[in-house]
């Protein structure tokens, strides 16, 4: 089925709930009807944009182009082995429906990113990551469309480049390519990623560790912390956590005891954003229709009815407060639009 819609409202197809328009929405079911709208009917001067469930968006104003829609579906065993399964899914299905699916027939690599909202198309574009996994650990290969070309073009978990919350997605290939499906290489042995910190402990509620168990787990982590979308519109984290040389946080290690960070390769060392947010103040805090989730101070959220520039406008005072408390910048992790 393939649909173009006029003056469509985004504010189901964003999980801020930001009400914008586009002027044209479009939803394809294959990659052929995806090829013929690019190549043969489309306006070729309005620009063109790719959204999965739209939970890492934020709509400023309404957009004067395609936003296009996949609906291509269907999860399909390309190779099995010994221990392991290939799976090549199609863009449009939903991300965590896909998590349960895999669960559901023992098969390890995902539950660690149980519920995170958005399609499995948009997954790797952002390297989605949590509870010690992301994405990218799991991925074999991406194909997608050039937009220019028509190509389709194949991307190897190498070629793809990821890094955290980042691929070649988001910086060279950033509008230059539609993701139609992504192959994953999933465990039949089951190897348990379940060493980061509050996972461990939940799971000490339950009389195993399984794979079931370490989904319900994270749910209810996830549950605890982050707000449901369909309840408060937000974008999960709206910042990355900050990654810095260590020398950058030796004298602050001496102002504050607590000072929390996780060491990573050359030095590096990456900061919770929630808490240099919380410790400037800022967790909880309502502003109008926007505010900082009392529960997680990374996450942003929309009362209701806000605009996403009177969000956009919250997010610079909050890193402006950051950065002169501690001198550290912190990056959105959300793509403004
Ligand atoms: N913290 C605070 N105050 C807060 C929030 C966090 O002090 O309000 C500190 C605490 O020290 C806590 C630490 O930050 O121990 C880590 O918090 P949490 O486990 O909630 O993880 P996070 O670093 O805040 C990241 C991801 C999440 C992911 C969790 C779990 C980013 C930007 N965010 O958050 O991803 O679910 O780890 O793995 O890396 C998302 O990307 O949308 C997302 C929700």
């Amino acid at each position: 089925m393939f649909e173009i819609k006029e003056n469509f409202s985004l504010k189901k197809y964003n999980t801020f709930g930001i009400d914008v328009e586009t002027k044209y929405f479009v939803e394809y079911s294959t990659v052929n009807e995806l090829s013929n709208f690019l190549g043969a009917q489309r306006k070729h001067d309005l620009p063109l944009m790719f959204i999965g469930g739209g939970s890492n968006v934020l709509f400023t104003k309404d957009f004067e182009g395609y936003i296009l829609h996949s609906k291509i579906n269907g999860v399909e065993i390309i190779k099995e082995e010994d221990d392991k399964v290939y799976l090549r899914v199609g863009a449009g299905e939903d991300w965590d429906e896909f998590v349960d699916y895999c669960v559901k027939n023992a098969w390890s690599g995902v539950e660690n990113l149980s519920l995170i909202p958005g399609n499995v198309g948009t997954c790797p574009i952002q390297n989605i990551g949590a509870y010690g996994v992301e994405v990218k650990d799991v991925i074999t290969e991406v194909e997608t469309i050039e937009i220019d070309t028509l190509k389709k073009t194949l991307f190897t978990n190498v070629e793809c480049q990821f890094g955290y919350r980042d691929s070649i997605f988001k910086r060279k290939f950033k509008g230059k390519y539609i993701i139609n499906y992504v192959t994953f290489c999933l465990s039949k042995k089951h190897i348990f990623k379940i060493d980061y910190g509050n996972l461990q402990e939940e799971l000490k509620k339950y009389d195993q560790v399984n794979l079931q168990n370490i989904r319900q787990a994270v749910i209810n982590i996830r549950d605890s912390k982050l707000p449901k979308p369909e309840v408060i519109g937000n974008a999960g984290s709206f910042f990355k956590n900050p990654v810095v040389h260590f020398n950058v946080i030796a004298d602050l290690k001496k102002s504050y005891t607590d000072f929390p960070f996780y060491l990573q390769k050359n030095d590096l060392v990456k900061i919770p954003a929630g808490w240099l947010i919380e410790q400037a103040g800022w967790k909880g805090r309502n502003f109008g229709k926007v505010g900082v989730h009392e529960k997680q101070a990374l996450v942003l959220i929309n009362h209701g009815g806000a605009s996403g520039q009177e969000i956009v406008n919250l997010a610079q005072e909050i890193q402006k407060s950051v950065k002169e408390k501690f001198g550290i910048d912190i990056e959105m992790e959300v793509n403004l639009v």
